[in-house]
């Protein structure tokens, strides 16, 4: 039989998501009933003008092979989005339509790194990270925890500025940063950002500005874009999807906005190579979600926040669970060590599955958080309660009968 794999260490790399969602159907089967808070998808349908767009759309025979920089109407589109909303000024030609934000991240991995090179990740990070970077010819990752001591003000801006200074190696090419974050809710502020940028500016370094949250935002938090900082805009790549605003993550549409020099690059080769471009239709609806009614986005916003202040005021009353209060994206970040009793993560994760609530494991956003799991929001809201219910009644009971 032929070698079935390619020698590459990228394609052994397994999911800890697959694994708890496996774990999760495996008693589905058994007739058990789970409450699903280890995934990130909307639960919400695509808002119906932009259903109706594509179907229009497609009627009209906008079925053949796309620009693979993605179609000028919905570039030019995000460009006037892009100044109104983020601050950015940039050209048609600096924006790339791409598969999702994925895609788009992994553009930005295949443009800027290359052998020996190291790119450092701010953590926790989106567990799709290292298998992008892994995608690379040969550079590799670094994680740098930052998330957790900037939403908890454990970190000054200034130590933040030391924390990256101080991990900086000659190979570092850039830093990869993702606010409103995924998986703490952090949102980080002007200051915090601005402690980023002045590193970056000084170490001529790259930053991936992951941008995927940029809506959903709780009470005051603001998002900004952190190439609107001054000496940013030529060093930043910046990345955002419909996946998460508009609940459309089955569509796969996103897009990155980089400096004119990398314009050769990102969609004439890389966008072209690596799909040929996006469905037109799709470019289609995607520029209705953008130039439509934005109803539907506040509708979700506040829906997630209402499901955050459910699920932290289910929470009250145990102490095995600690909860730092997510400003962003949707999903609670809890800090279980009082829970561990010195067990791994995962055993907590199943002890969990036992009680009908699948989360995962803060492993899986980077090895240090094996005392946090990660709590996705984007799920009914009885389910939130139900899942709160549970977990409050378990340790509960487990504080009365340890009292007692
Ligand atoms: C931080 C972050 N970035 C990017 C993405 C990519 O989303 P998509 O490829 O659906 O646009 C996700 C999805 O979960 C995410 O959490």
């Amino acid at each position: 039989m032929p070698q079935l794999i390619a020698d590459r260490p990228i394609l052994s790399m397994t999911s800890a998501l697959g694994r708890i969602m496996a774990e999760a159907r495996a008693l589905e089967q058994a007739g058990r009933r789970v409450v699903h808070l280890e995934r990130g998808e909307p639960d919400f349908e695509t808002p119906a003008h932009i259903v109706e767009a594509l179907g229009a759309a497609a009627r009209a025979g906008e079925t053949h092979y796309p620009d693979a920089r993605g179609s000028l109407p919905l570039r030019a589109a995000l460009v006037e989005k892009l100044a109104r909303e983020n601050g950015i000024a940039c050209e048609p030609d600096d924006v790339v339509i791409t598969i999702g934000g994925t895609h788009a991240l992994f553009l930005a991995f295949q443009a800027l790194l290359g052998a020996g090179d190291e790119v450092l990740v701010l953590s926790p990070y989106w567990m799709a990270i290292p298998k992008l970077v892994g995608f690379t010819a040969g550079a590799r990752m670094r994680a740098l925890p930052a998330y957790v001591d900037l939403h908890e003000g454990t970190m000054t801006p200034a130590d933040f500025a030391a924390r990256l200074r101080a991990a900086l190696r000659p190979e570092t090419r850039g830093v990869y940063l993702n606010t409103p974050n995924n998986p703490t809710g952090a949102v980080l502020t002007r200051e915090q950002l601005q402690a980023l940028a002045e590193v970056a500016i000084e170490r001529d370094l790259w930053v991936i500005s992951d941008e995927a949250y940029e809506h959903l935002l709780f009470d005051d938090a603001r998002h900004v874009s952190i190439a609107t900082l001054p000496g940013m805009a030529g060093r930043t790549l910046s990345v955002y999807t419909f996946s998460k605003t508009y609940a459309m993550t089955g569509w796969r549409v996103g897009y990155i906005v980089s400096p004119p020099e990398l314009r050769p690059v990102m969609g004439p080769l890389l966008s072209f190579y690596s799909t040929h471009g996006v469905f037109p239709a799709v470019q289609s609806a995607a520029r209705a979600a953008i130039v439509g009614p934005q109803q539907a986005v506040e509708t979700m916003r506040r829906a997630y926040q209402e499901r955050r202040d459910r699920m932290l005021a289910g929470l009250e009353g145990q102490g095995a669970i600690r909860v730092p209060v997510p400003r962003g994206a949707f999903y609670v970040f809890a800090d279980v060590s009082a829970a561990l009793a010195g067990r791994d993560v995962w055993d907590l994760a199943r002890e969990w599955l036992g009680l009908g609530v699948a989360v995962l494991p803060g492993t899986a956003f980077g090895a240090e958080y094996g005392s946090w799991v990660r709590m996705s929001l984007a799920t009914r809201t009885e389910d939130v309660v139900t899942a709160a219910r549970a977990l409050r009644g378990h340790y509960a009971t487990a504080t009365t009968r340890a009292a007692g």
